[in-house]
């Protein structure tokens, strides 16, 4: 806490990751300590989340990404779900009245799920952003690690019966090419607020080498000061992948 206000200013010498990846928990508990329906907590969850974003934005971070909502969630009360989807949709609307910030949109998971309308609203977000170079903002919305996996697989297993690919060529570098997040690097630095210790299948694959944060402060509480202490801790990390 002593050092939260010199935080950003330490953040100036430090070597910033390149991708954070964000595990938006706690945001139930937030509403329950106060009171107030589990969609509350969302509802806050999701201006922390706005907040995060043009602070990662502000200070450089190339590549970030967000558990929004997993394959799983679907289990949740039909009330819940819906209130998380409404926000989405407000999401895109609001992007898309500043769709001039240069800030390229990747929505990460199966998007078959989703209505019409909603599926269309992300895809020509993601079109029409995909030049943008400001920073890449991945959200994953009916998103699990296992799945995206699979989905990989079965493409792959479709082109090499249809000939298209030898199983000899089959490496890590082209199976991450089948993933939703091709062309983006793996995530340094996984951030997960709540006192929760679990990576709960986001991004599996990506977070191969990824350091782990964990803080007790819920999601909706999760300010820009919470992040610099994140990046701080990073920046301590004596990164090997392996070697010695
Ligand atoms: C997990 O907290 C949070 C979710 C399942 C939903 C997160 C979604 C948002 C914050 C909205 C995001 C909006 C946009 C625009 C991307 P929890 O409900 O499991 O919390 P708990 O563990 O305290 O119950």
């Amino acid at each position: 806490m002593a050092n939260n206000k010199a935080a950003v200013k330490d953040l100036i010498s430090i070597e910033l990751p390149v991708h954070i990846g964000f595990i938006m928990d706690g945001n139930g508990r937030w509403a329950g300590k106060r009171g107030l329906p589990r969609k509350f907590g969302h509802r806050e969850g999701a201006k922390a989340f706005e907040s995060i974003v043009k602070y990662c934005k502000n200070i450089g971070i190339p590549y970030i990404s967000f558990y929004a909502f997993s394959t799983e969630n679907w289990k949740r009360p039909k009330d819940e779900v819906d209130a998380i989807i409404d926000l989405f949709r407000k999401y895109i609307d609001d992007v898309r009245k500043h769709i001039d910030e240069n800030v390229r949109v990747i929505f990460l998971g199966d998007k078959s799920v989703f209505d019409d309308e909603l599926r269309r609203k992300m895809i020509s977000l993601e079109n029409d952003s995909k030049d943008f170079t400001a920073m890449t903002l991945l959200i994953a919305v009916n998103y699990g690690g296992r799945d995206e996996i699979v989905r990989a697989t079965r493409n792959i297993a479709m082109q090499v019966k249809n000939n298209q690919l030898e199983v000899s060529s089959i490496n890590e570098e082209l199976f991450g090419n089948y993933l939703d997040t091709k062309g983006i690097p793996d995530v340094d630095l996984l951030i997960r607020p709540s006192g929760e210790l679990r990576l709960s299948n986001f991004l599996i694959w990506q977070c191969a080498y990824a350091e782990f944060y964990y803080t007790d402060v819920l999601w909706p509480d999760f300010s820009p000061k919470e992040l610099d202490k994140a990046i701080l801790d990073y920046s301590k990390r004596v990164r090997r992948f392996g070697g010695v």
